[in-house]
């Protein structure tokens, strides 16, 4: 017999995830369908978008091979029988509180960065660079989480290290390249690219860095179509690009940088972007989503 939410202690709740405690040493991690564009929540979930976000890591977990945070499988008893496909069992850890970012690519806070001082995070480019493109090697760029709503803050290797110290921050920053660029590989073989990306880290009680959170899932990372690429402008988002199409278009009637929330997506944008979140999944896992375990009767 499955456990009920309500036995659960909930700890937090963060834009898209909601956190309860199971024991002393293990957390229930839950995947909303709830989606963010331009800073904003939506009010229209895309149904399975958790269950495929959670079958995103699960993939990942598995195919990294570097100590994780699971403490069980995707239909792991401890999860209440509503939320199996969508939740992860994992071992709390405290976590090192840092952003670990990987780029390969540069776009977003990165390009931002390199267009006001010539570096990012600390880590100084080559002149001459353009949106979207591809960095001579990928580069470690931590950023500091910052509250609830506010944007994380990119600071710099030194300044990691003056927080962790010395050791723990050269293990992060090879840690999270090296997985970047396995991961990246993996995509890339797939036809997308894996653009950028962010790795938050646990700690084992003998100090050793073990891989928590979600992981290389659409929420954390930025995919885009390979076939497609093209440097100098902004890319497509693999799997947002239907709804921020639809929220800057004239049938939306939107002001995104104003106060007023975004309106109600249409079924035909959910649909479409649901399909989306499901090709990403497959297509880089080369498995069905069809088989990811989905919600059972208690
Ligand atoms: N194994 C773990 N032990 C403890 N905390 C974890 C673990 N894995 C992830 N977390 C934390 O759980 C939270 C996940 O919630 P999320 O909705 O992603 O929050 P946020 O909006 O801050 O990203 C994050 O604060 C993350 O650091
Ligand atoms: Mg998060």
């Amino acid at each position: 017999m499955r456990p009920a939410l309500s036995d659960y202690r909930h700890v937090a709740s963060g834009k898209v995830r909601d956190i309860y405690e199971i024991d002393a040493d293990t957390l229930l991690l839950v995947t909303s369908d709830r989606i963010s564009a331009y800073d904003f929540i939506l009010d229209t979930p895309i149904p399975d978008k958790g269950r495929i976000l959670t079958a995103a890591s699960f993939f990942w977990f598995d195919e990294l091979t570097v100590p994780n945070h699971l403490a069980g499988g995707p239909t792991d008893e401890r999860i209440p029988a509503d939320l199996v496909g969508r939740s992860m069992v994992v071992r709390k850890l405290p976590m090192v509180p840092v952003e670990c970012v990987a780029r390969g690519y540069l776009t977003g806070s990165g390009l931002v960065d390199y267009r006001a001082t010539g570096s990012v995070c600390g880590v100084r480019l080559a002149p001459g660079l353009t949106e979207a493109d591809r960095l001579p090697q990928p580069i470690f760029t931590p950023a500091t989480k910052a509250d609830l709503g506010d944007h994380d803050e990119n600071v710099s290797f030194e300044q990691v290290a003056a927080q962790v110290g010395d050791d723990l921050a050269r293990t992060l920053r090879d840690l999270t390249l090296d997985i970047y660029s396995r991961a990246s590989d993996l995509a890339l073989d797939r036809g997308i690219i894996l653009a950028d990306t962010k790795f938050e880290f646990g700690q084992a009680p003998d100090g050793s860095l073990v891989l928590a959170d979600e992981v290389l899932t659409p929420d954390s990372s930025r995919y885009w179509e390979a076939g497609t690429w093209e440097p100098g402008k902004v890319q497509p988002s693999f799997d947002k690009q239907i709804v921020r199409n639809w929220l800057t278009s004239d049938a939306a009637n939107w002001d995104r940088h104003g106060d007023v929330p975004p309106p109600s997506l249409p079924d035909d944008v959910v649909a479409r972007t649901r399909a989306r979140y499901i090709e990403a999944y497959e297509r880089i896992s080369q498995l069905s989503f069809d088989d990811w375990p989905d919600a059972q009767n208690a």
